[in-house]
């Protein structure tokens, strides 16, 4: 994986450094180890089997249990254990970081980890708190908190220890966080419960209410990824969706446009613009001269929508700058926090 940041010998610990960065996101779970870079990239979700007495059996994680996601029989569900960006079940949770983290040490790495995890920027005390929890019950010495779009910036190379202000706004599964940075802080951010899951909520609403059909969550994430588009260019194309008549029950296949997928996701890219006019109000006019002349960095899942770009910059009028490994910043981010330790002491107090 390309997730590489800056080699270091993995026996030589550093005073104060962390061994493991994980980015656990309402969507995907990035890990990244000290010396190795991302090792695991893997969906947030848990399939869980329910057992005598009411308990769960956890079945499969990441990968293999999104595979399941909607196909599974009555006996076993899927969950997605995080929600806009925080833990929402503590337990499973706990069990999906704990297996992620054992399939990404290597076997002789058995000593007890520091860990650093990313949060959004406007999680409270007890959110915080859970995460930590989670993270000592699975055998962590130490756990370090770190902000998502400070970890984001730096994974996008924003210079954030200099004061020079930065404007960043990650889209991803659960959040969308516009940040304003600069001095290694957050001067201001505007964060809301919107982002490509809403989308494909309304997408599927879209299909059963204009096509009778009822569509799984992948299938609109699949769409949603082919034919979605921030700023219609009159494109023409369609794609073919299967799913069941929500009249008749019985399997159907429907042609769905590009305009449709457009229509259908316009509300909650209305809330991310609005969004982001909302935090460019509110930029204290020192570093709104910065941000007109270096613009607008665009990050996580929701970035790689087709025209985003386009959209933003004609509603902002500022240049927009789609981040190349907008589904790695912030786990590239926290890696580089683990690879050294004094970027991640002055970030980890801001
Ligand atoms: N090419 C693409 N086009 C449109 N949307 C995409 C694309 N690739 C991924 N996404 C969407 O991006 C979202 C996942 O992004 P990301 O991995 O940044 O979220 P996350 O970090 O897990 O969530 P959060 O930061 O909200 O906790 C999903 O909704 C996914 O459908
Ligand atoms: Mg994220």
């Amino acid at each position: 994986m390309n997730g590489f940041v800056k080699a270091r010998a993995p026996w030589s610990r550093p005073y104060g450094a962390a061994d493991i960065s994980i980015d656990l996101g309402t969507a995907n779970t990035l890990v990244y180890i000290r010396g190795r870079g991302i090792v695991l990239n893997e969906p947030s979700v848990v399939a869980v089997r329910e057992v005598a007495g009411g308990k769960q059996e956890v079945v499969a994680v990441g990968l293999e249990a999104k595979a399941l996601v909607g196909k599974t029989p009555h006996s076993i569900t899927t969950v997605r254990p995080i929600k806009e960006g925080v833990i929402a079940d503590y337990d499973l949770a706990k069990e999906m970081l704990e297996h992620f983290i054992r399939r990404s040490r290597r076997p002789w790495q058995f000593g007890k980890p520091s860990i650093v995890v990313t949060l959004p920027h406007g999680v409270t005390e007890i959110e915080k708190r859970a995460v930590e929890e989670a993270g000592y019950s699975i055998g962590a010495k130490k756990i370090v908190l770190i902000k998502e779009p400070i970890a984001a910036a730096i994974g996008a190379n924003l210079p954030v220890l200099e004061p020079v202000g930065s404007m960043l706004v990650d889209i991803g599964g659960g959040t969308t966080e516009v940040a304003i940075l600069s001095l290694a802080g957050i001067v201001c951010c505007h964060s809301i419960r919107v982002g490509g899951d809403v989308m494909d909520e309304k997408i599927i609403e879209m299909v059963k209410r204009k096509h009778r059909l009822y569509i799984g969550e992948q299938t609109a994430e699949k769409i949603k990824i082919a034919l979605g588009t921030a700023w219609s260019d009159g494109d023409t194309q369609r794609a073919r969706v299967k799913g069941r008549d929500s009249v008749t029950g019985l399997p159907k296949i429907v042609e769905i446009t590009a305009e449709e997928i457009a229509e259908a996701i316009s509300t909650p890219l209305r809330a991310i613009v609005n969004a982001i006019k909302t935090a460019l109000a509110t930029t204290p006019p020192a570093l709104a001269g910065d941000i007109v002349e270096r613009g607008i960095i665009i990050t996580g899942g929701g970035a790689l929508i087709r025209n985003m770009d386009t959209r933003l910059q004609r509603e902002t009028g500022l240049p927009i700058i789609i981040d190349k490994s907008a589904l790695l910043s912030v786990a590239l981010g926290g890696g580089k926090a683990i690879e050294d330790p004094e970027l991640l002491e002055a970030i980890s107090n801001g």
